[in-house]
């Protein structure tokens, strides 16, 4: 694979952006470390200045139109293709995610696998793309409806799932016959090689898919400039709240609808009759897997009021000997993904107010010598890691309560009852993903009802989406779109609607249309 004779040239040539087919030179110089071991470099990488952002936009709009003349299935060809590909450099994959964002092999084997699922769905989409067949209310005229690709999308994604997220939009996009720019996360610009590599390698045509590597202000400059010259059509974005309401807002003065997958503070329920081992289980994996960096992480368990302690001392139990450390070893969580996510999560650890509890670890923040954390895997000296921390007593009238804190923390807070579940489920505005715990389907399905989250799991935890059901959130959590599955397409084309007449004369809609006479004033 080119990466590695990239990586293996080292120094000399860094990675760097691709245009069109070509390398973009220039751009200042940016480092990407192994957080396990922040010493190695895993990386050196240019990060392109805002005109190489509107260079791309260019090449594609240049290579669009005859991409979108190649017919779907053929299209879909290059999606199977990928998906073989990325099956076939399946640990080399895997294992370049652990290095560069600290990821947990197993879970980096299984981001890998989510691009291998995608791919499998939708290279059977190119020989569906459906359209419709619809009844006119007139005699000699036939409706159709078409799915037209959008154009020019720009992808913009997060360090946290750095393969399998972008091809949640690569995919579709290139399936539907659009061109796209992907922009990948800072802190893993060797893992965007790697996965751009292999999807040129899948017979793409130069330009069909072009990568900027840049910085998060250089893009939204980017951004700014290829929608003012009619460069680009669509914006995909996985990322925080903050930066998805400025291209939520870019976007709108452009009339156009972004796709935004933003944060979450996602709630696990834990009612009177719930399997306490099983919710214990999913609060483990979903508050602290991938170190709580997921958006699908658990932010506050809702503990019932009859269950609180003992669901508490089960989970704190757990919390305390699970293994943290060494990301290529047998262990729950490795570091943080990068400094900024580390300094961030120090940050929202200040939080803790005296009327909390923690529990958890034999520490809080940082692990070091100084700090340890029993049980440690490895050493932890030079790598970006966090003691896990649960916070109980938790209210609606805390910070903590309405902040995501994208880190190994998880909140615990109590209800007398399912509608106070609820109400504590919503009452801080993000809706992603929500979890409940409980044996009695009415409870499950009055959760589901009363809940903003556009995710719902009965007894599963608030992480693991499945491919293909329809991922994304409402509120803080994004603007309603939807990613994966069938549910994608609407974002990645636009319906066209075909009158056809054939009555060799105007027939007028709504006025020329015959009616049946009914006896209205028929009773039995
Ligand atoms: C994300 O954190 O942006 O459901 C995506 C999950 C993963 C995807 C998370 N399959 O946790």
């Amino acid at each position: 694979m080119q990466t590695q004779a990239a990586s293996a040239r080292g120094a000399q040539a860094p990675l760097a952006s691709r245009v069109g087919g070509r390398r973009a030179e220039g751009g200042r110089r940016h480092t990407s470390v192994n957080p396990a071991h922040t010493g190695e470099v895993v990386a050196e990488v240019l990060l392109a200045e805002p005109a190489t952002f509107v260079a791309a936009c260019r090449a594609a709009r240049d290579a669009q139109p005859g991409w979108a003349a190649t017919p779907a299935p053929v299209r879909g060809r290059a999606v199977k293709h990928l998906g073989r590909l990325v099956e076939e450099n399946r640990e080399a994959l895997a294992r370049l995610v652990t290095r560069e964002i600290g990821k947990p092999l197993a879970e980096s084997r299984g981001e890998v696998q989510e691009i291998v699922d995608t791919c499998d769905f939708f290279l059977g989409e190119g020989r569906r793309l459906y359209g419709q067949t619809v009844p006119s209310e007139m005699p000699a005229k036939q409706l159709f409806t078409f799915r037209q690709p959008v154009g020019v999308a720009a992808v913009v994604t997060a360090g946290n799932f750095p393969v399998a997220v972008p091809s949640w939009y690569l995919v579709p996009a290139l399936l539907c016959g659009n061109a796209v720019v992907w922009k990948p996360a800072e802190c893993a610009p060797a893992v965007a090689e790697a996965l751009a590599q292999l999807c040129w390698h899948a017979g793409l045509p130069d330009g069909v898919l072009n990568l900027v590597q840049a910085d998060g202000e250089t893009t939204f400059a980017g951004l700014e400039a290829a929608m003012d010259a009619g460069l680009l059509d669509k914006v995909g974005f996985t990322g925080s709240t903050a930066v998805g309401r400025r291209i939520g807002e870019l976007c709108g003065r452009f009339l156009q609808s972004p796709c935004l997958e933003l944060g979450g503070k996602n709630p696990l329920v834990v009612m009177p009759d719930a399997d306490l081992d099983l919710a214990v289980e999913g609060a483990l994996f979903s508050g602290f897997g991938t170190a709580g960096q997921r958006c699908t992480s658990l932010g506050t368990v809702i503990a019932h009021e009859a269950v609180h302690d003992e669901f508490l001392a089960r989970f704190a139990a757990a919390v305390e000997a699970a293994r943290v450390g060494d990301p290529f070893r047998d262990v729950l969580y490795g570091p943080m993904i990068d400094r900024r996510f580390l300094d961030r999560f120090l940050g929202w650890l200040e939080l803790v107010r005296p009327h909390h509890r923690l529990h958890g670890s034999t520490g809080t923040g940082r692990v070091t010598a100084a700090n340890p954390r029993a049980g440690f895997v490895g050493d932890p000296s030079d790598g970006l890691y966090c003691h896990p921390t649960i916070v109980d007593g938790v209210t609606a009238g805390d910070e903590l309560y309405r902040t995501e804190t994208f880190g190994p923390i998880v909140g615990v807070a109590t209800c007398a009852s399912l509608e106070e579940a609820v109400a504590l489920a919503n009452g801080h505005g993000y809706g992603l993903s929500a979890a409940i715990y409980t044996r009695d389907p009415a409870t499950a399905f009055r959760f589901r009802e009363g809940v903003a989250a556009g995710m719902v799991s009965v007894n599963n935890s608030t992480s693991g989406a499945e491919a293909h059901l329809p991922f994304g959130g409402n509120g803080r959590s994004g603007n309603g779109s939807r990613q994966s599955g069938i549910w994608v397409l609407d974002q990645f084309t636009r319906w066209q609607a075909l009158n056809w007449d054939y009555a060799g004369r105007l027939q007028k809609a709504q006025m020329d249309v015959a009616d049946v006479e009914a006896d209205a004033g028929f009773r039995l």
